[in-house]
């Protein structure tokens, strides 16, 4: 051990043994159910879900004068009073609506459930609604109660549909929530208590008696909510035992669902269950001028992620105002229906990947079998599998009937695959293998760890080796820049590693590390670059290294990091 190790050991005094076992204590205490209420049970086999964001916000489609990147913010950020804003409503008259096609697109893409927005921010409700008459039945020429089509439709074809519900932010009733203050001030101020009463409450009201059963209420941007706003809608939930809620209703009240937005967390939340709510292009509302649109490899690349991380995918698209999908939102999402109707045997009701790191692809698991989903076929024909359980059979999901031959090797079991892969985009093979998993174990159990600084006991160190996204170290408030240098206890050969940031919702901040590793006396590079402020998994050249050190630098906050996980070499 060098000097710099000493003296950083002897200084800080915090060598941690790494454990997995703070994660009860740590997890979120006002959750109100985890990964194993029976509750779940629909939602866990459900997987991938369509989210839609559709307001009288399509009529502009985007554009205000001459800022054409707007969404269903549109009224906020271009400071749009209501007056002007209802012209919008009047507008609105999506001819072309037929809930039918919408439910039958979700089915053909492998949905089982949808979301809609019942009312976004801008509190137009999109049902026809007793508590305001700012509603598309009372407001526009459509004269139709969407949700109420909707709701018909999905009971129909046997699809489960929730509704998002903005119970905080509502820039046109008096006393509604505004990220960034009223800019309307004769439309907005009053009392939010007297907003809760007459608007939002009776309305959840409505959404939770008028329309069956409703499986999922997704609040959103609890701006201004406290515990007494809050339970006056929580309560509202006993008028659908079993819906499930997100976790963003505020008061400190916790729901269901973890909610990540716009990213995969690199671990996904062991425990929890979680919800990926992501865009097909960078709006959610419909946006005419937005043509980056994610490609369907890239979607169902996220679907398999997110599903072998244990967590579901809410998919976003923003039908226009006259009712219609676009066509390369419909175009994806059939691709992806074309691939489930294949390979959803290793999706659905699949649980998280029993590995801790696969280079090829990803995994998903049902009891005694594993599916691996291939993204890079090896042209080796050998496909490594870094655990060492007697496998029963291995076939493609394509073909059951053809066996592969199965070997082990170096603690891995190697299958043969044939010369070319069955699927473009991912293959999957099914492995039927005996016992529990006897993976490898992460690299970072049970190291030691030394930073820095800490701010505090609470956000230990030992917090990014627990297991536990949730928890997070911090480097001692007012620095802004941070150490962590890592004791292996003996040399080990890595090739990867992730890291979890700390999500502050709607405000990525991202870090710059420095993962160096110690040859001789001299400190090496391995890895350099910003991170994407909520956590990700980079590989490198593989190297054989003990020490390792983690240099952050974060330009508006104490460095703060939720995990780190190193990996052995990728084959
Ligand atoms: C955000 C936005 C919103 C969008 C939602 C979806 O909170 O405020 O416009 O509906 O995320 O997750």
């Amino acid at each position: 051990m060098d000097k710099y190790l000493i003296k950083t050991l002897a200084v800080f005094l915090v060598a941690i043994l790494a454990s997995n076992s703070s994660f009860a204590q740590n997890g979120l205490a006002n959750a109100v159910s985890n990964e194993n209420d029976p509750k779940m049970n629909w939602w866990h086999m459900a997987k991938f879900g369509m989210f839609i964001h559709w307001g009288i916000y399509s009529v502009p489609a985007g554009k205000y004068n001459d800022d054409i990147s707007q969404g269903e913010w549109i009224m906020n950020r271009c400071r749009i009073p209501l007056n002007e804003y209802k012209n919008y409503a009047r507008k609105f008259n999506p001819t072309k609506f037929n809930a039918e096609e919408w439910v039958l697109l979700a089915k053909a893409a492998g949905q089982k459930y949808i979301v809609i927005t019942a009312k976004h921010h801008d509190g137009f409700a999109m049902f026809k609604s007793a508590a305001s008459a700012y509603n598309v039945y009372d407001a526009t020429r459509f004269k139709r109660d969407p949700l109420k089509e909707l709701a018909d439709a999905c009971r129909k074809y046997g699809i489960k549909l929730g509704f998002y519900y903005s119970q905080a932010q509502d820039w046109s009733h008096k006393g509604g929530a505004a990220k960034g203050g009223h800019w309307d001030k004769v439309a907005q101020d009053g009392s939010m208590d007297k907003y809760i009463d007459s608007i939002a409450v009776p309305q959840v009201k409505e959404l939770l008696t008028n329309y069956g059963d409703i499986a999922e209420l997704w609040w959103d941007t609890p701006n201004d909510m406290d515990a007494a706003k809050a339970k006056k809608l929580a309560e509202l939930i006993k008028l659908q035992p079993g819906i499930i809620t997100n976790n963003r209703l505020g008061g400190n009240i916790g729901g269901d669902l973890e909610t990540p937005e716009q990213f995969i967390p690199s671990t996904g939340f062991p425990g929890k269950n979680w919800e990926v709510c992501m865009t097909m292009n960078e709006h959610w509302g419909y946006n005419a001028y937005d043509e980056n649109w994610k490609s369907s490899k890239d979607i169902l690349y996220k679907l398999i992620d997110i599903t072998s991380k244990g967590g579901n995918f809410l998919l976003n698209v923003g039908p226009t105002s006259e009712g219609i999908i676009p066509q390369v939102c419909v175009n994806t999402l059939k691709d992806v229906g074309t691939w489930l109707q294949i390979n959803g045997d290793a999706i659905y009701g699949t649980t998280a990947s029993p590995f801790n790191y696969l280079s090829w692809g990803r995994a998903t698991r049902k009891g005694q079998k594993v599916y691996l989903h291939v993204f890079n076929w090896p042209k080796s024909g050998l496909l490594k599998i870094p655990f060492t359980n007697k496998v029963v059979k291995a076939y493609l999901m394509e073909d059951s009937t053809e066996l592969l031959n199965a070997s082990i090797a170096n603690g891995k079991v190697v299958l043969r695959l044939p010369k070319y892969a069955p699927d473009k985009i991912a293959s999957v093979i099914v492995v039927e293998f005996k016992g529990e998993p006897m993976v490898e174990p992460k690299l970072t159990d049970g190291v030691l760890a030394v930073a820095s600084s800490e701010a505090g006991q609470q956000m230990g160190i030992r917090n990014i080796f627990d297991g536990n996204p949730k928890s997070t170290w911090s480097a001692a408030i007012g620095t802004k820049k941070a150490t962590i240098v890592i004791d292996l206890k003996q040399a080990k050969s890595l090739g990867c590693f992730s890291i979890v940031e700390p999500w502050y919702p709607w405000d990525h901040r991202t870090q710059k590390i420095i993962l160096e590793y110690k040859l001789g006396e001299k400190w090496k590079t391995l890895f350099e670059g910003d991170t994407n402020g909520t956590g990700q998994t980079e590989s490198f050249k593989p190297v054989d290294a003990r020490y390792l050190r983690l240099s952050i630098v974060n330009d508006i906050d104490a460095p703060k990091l939720s995990e780190l996980i190193l990996y052995p070499t990728a084959d």
